[in-house]
């Protein structure tokens, strides 16, 4: 069985104490014995004035620190940014690329995505590559379409060496915060367009061992395990149930198999 991931995006959602305490419980609750043989891993991406703490709190931990986001310069006059060094330093092994709020809100796009990917693996950081059409793209049936698009921009000639790996998240920018995700079926319809792209652009042997492809859009408790059990999800990004220690160790136990 394939290893899964469970990605925790906590977004702009806490104040640094609050950020503290519930690394604090998760490290806690996922240290604990009852998860020593969980099939994967678990990540958590807390805003950038709390990464240095956690990184201490999960220091020796089973659970990783992922960054929210990075720049794709090493270093110098790009007010505002952290380098994947940077992150590096503060202890994280994954970095979140291309989130539709980022997307949305500070315009980036997939040129600078592409730079961005770039730059993580250069550090040797796991790129968690955030794609998925909005209401409109998916209305109009340009689904399948806008997915290749950004697949191929944001990999665009990208080698990967050795076991390097990258994980695409699927995420339909529709159900992302609405509280309702999709339907399984067409999740696992839109895993299956980017895994026959990723085949195409990286053969399928480097597919099968370097990527996994997870699914981000209001994942809760209550719907996760119609997800896990379809062939093409190989884990899930969650935003507003990861903020309670209680809901997301529901959803891990289903991802992860305990
Ligand atoms: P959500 O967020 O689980 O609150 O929908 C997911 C995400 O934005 O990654």
């Amino acid at each position: 069985m394939k290893d899964k991931i469970i990605i925790a995006n906590w977004k702009m959602s806490l104040s640094l104490d609050e950020t503290r305490k519930l690394a604090s419980e998760f490290k806690q609750e996922f240290d604990s014995k009852k998860w020593q043989n969980k099939n994967g891993d678990i990540v958590v991406c807390p805003n950038f004035i709390s990464l240095t703490e956690v990184g201490k709190i999960f220091k020796d931990s089973c659970v990783n620190l992922g960054a929210q986001n990075v720049f794709w310069e090493e270093k110098g006059s790009y007010t505002s940014s952290v380098s994947p060094s940077m992150a590096c330093d503060a202890g994280c092994r994954y970095v979140l690329i291309g989130h539709s709020e980022v997307r949305k809100y500070l315009l980036e796009n997939y040129a600078m995505i592409h730079k961005k990917v770039k730059a993580v693996l250069k550090h040797d950081l796991i790129p968690v590559i955030c794609i998925g059409e909005n209401w409109d793209e998916r209305k109009t049936n340009k689904r399948d379409f806008v997915l290749v698009e950004q697949l191929q921009t944001s990999l665009n000639s990208i080698k990967l060496i050795g076991d390097q790996r990258v994980i695409v998240a699927y995420e339909p920018i529709w159900a992302i915060g609405s509280g309702t995700a999709i339907e399984p079926a067409e999740a696992e319809y839109a895993h299956k367009i980017i895994r026959l792209e990723l085949n195409n652009m990286f053969g399928i042997q480097t597919v099968s061992n370097n990527f996994r492809i997870i699914y981000g859009g209001s994942i809760s408790s209550d719907n996760v395990a119609s997800f896990m059990e379809l062939d093409n999800i190989d884990g899930s990004i969650i935003g507003g149930a990861s903020l309670k220690i209680e809901e997301f160790s529901k959803i891990a136990k289903i991802i992860l198999d305990i």
